[in-house]
């Protein structure tokens, strides 16, 4: 059921401050699933802390994976590959897509059978593509029209070649995992480049993912070792406060924040909108970088973001549009994968902007904000429970005219708890 908790948000002239974010939620997922299936105890500290992630904790607990928490660091002891243990009742993924998709990779080659369930909004979302691959590799995957539930038939996997349709992280780290648990070579050739947070942790595991341009290879005979490792700030969680800080007269500091070149783009559009943003202190631990970014908003130019670019913004799309909010057009082609996220966000985006008063479209493929010629009163904007709707129409609504309210706010739960809290700490007045 889709939450009515709402929150209201005063118009701020300026936000100013410095922050940081919630551990990443991609690399917390993987980081738990290869701990899960490593040998030895792993310690992670920074594990992100929103729902999502506890649903990948609470589906590995099942089968069998002892996981203890902790204030910074949680402890996983693996099991090792091909060692959970059947699980009794189903596993619930709850509103985590990464959660089902990866989980059913890893399902795949298991010596039983588990129904991974989701909740409204997951049950919704698209699963043949992950079946479809799966399937080849020689498990069964019941699924009425391609959707959650997902019955998987584990089996002894066999490696392929595979070319998905989308460009999907999550289809790819399925692959992978599966990979890890069948005979032979198992390869995934991309259409475009998506976050590659599973090739880099598996080799911190002390596996090995061979890559060559778009293809990424693993085979089935590896063997993972437990780690300590720690979390970088999670860059989609920071994207709002950068998009909040590049209003003209803003300046926000984000320290420790995930800089993976996959996951930045985001960085580039803002400096293209004309706000001056400098990255510093970036070092590499566990091979994934990390470091400071400062935004400070100047200029407010147009923004029209082509097909190409679709992939390392997937999950910015929603901030994106807030920058229409400081009074920029803003346009977005080639993202119908927006359309099957957490909400249909190309819907969910326009009718939010449209509450708070800009003039806005939808495209089959994208959304039309016209924020030069129109400008935000402020109103009642819904989430449709989907976090990331949140916390953009928060984000716009500070340059409305008059208050606004947000309906399902509670969403932001899903990836960053204190959203709120923090938006408190940065307004100046
Ligand atoms: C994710 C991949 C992306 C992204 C999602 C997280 C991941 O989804 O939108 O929020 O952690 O692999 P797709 O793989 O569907 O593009």
């Amino acid at each position: 059921m889709i939450s009515r908790v709402a929150a209201t948000i005063e118009p701020a002239r300026r936000i100013v401050g410095r922050l940081h974010v919630p551990g990443d939620k991609s690399i917390s997922h993987r980081y738990a699933i290869l701990a899960a299936l490593a040998h030895g105890r792993s310690t992670l500290s920074n594990y992100a802390p929103g729902a999502d992630c506890q649903s990948t904790l609470a589906c590995l607990a099942r089968l069998g994976v002892e996981i203890e928490p902790g204030a910074r660091a949680i402890t996983v002891l693996g099991r090792g590959l091909r060692r959970l243990c059947s699980p009794q009742g189903p596993l619930d993924a709850g509103n985590s897509g990464t959660t089902m998709r990866l989980m059913a990779g890893v399902l795949a080659g298991q010596p039983f059978s588990a129904t991974l369930v989701g909740d409204e909004s997951l049950s919704r979302r698209p699963m043949r593509r992950v079946i479809a691959p799966l399937e080849q590799m020689g498990a069964r995957i019941e699924a009425a029209d391609g959707r959650p539930p997902l019955a998987v038939h584990g089996a002894a996997l066999h490696g392929i070649a595979y070319r998905p349709e989308v460009p999907s992280a999550q289809v790819k780290s399925a692959v992978l995992l599966a990979g890890l648990h069948a005979e032979g070579t198992t390869t995934i050739m991309e259409p475009a480049a998506t976050r590659d947070h599973t090739e880099r942790a598996l080799e911190e595991f002390g596996g090995h993912a061979a890559r060559s341009g778009l293809s990424v290879s693993v085979s089935g005979d590896q063997r993972l070792h437990s780690q300590s490792l720690t979390i970088p700030g999670d860059f989609s969680s920071a994207a709002f406060w950068l998009v909040a800080g590049a209003a003209p007269g803003s300046r926000v500091t984000i320290d420790d924040v995930g800089l993976n070149p996959t996951r930045t783009a985001l960085l580039g559009v803002l400096r293209r909108f004309g706000a001056r943003v400098d990255v510093f202190a970036v070092e590499n631990q566990a091979g994934e970088p990390r470091g400071t970014v400062t935004i400070e908003g100047n200029d407010t130019r147009p923004l029209d973001i082509t097909p190409d670019q679709i992939p390392g913004l997937i999950d910015e799309l929603p901030a994106i549009a807030a920058l229409a909010a400081c009074g920029a057009d803003v346009t977005v082609r080639g993202a119908q994968e927006l359309r099957v996220k957490e909400s249909d966000r190309i819907a969910t985006l326009v009718a939010g902007f449209r509450a708070l008063g800009l003039d806005a479209d939808e495209r089959p493929d994208g959304y039309s904000i016209r924020g030069a010629s129109s400008r935000p009163r402020g109103g009642v904007a819904d989430a449709q429970g989907d976090h990331r709707m949140a916390m953009a129409f928060a984000v716009a609504a500070l340059a409305a005219e008059g208050p606004s309210t947000i309906a399902g706010a509670d969403s932001v739960g899903i990836s960053y708890p204190g959203f709120f809290d923090t938006l408190a700490q940065l307004l100046m007045p």
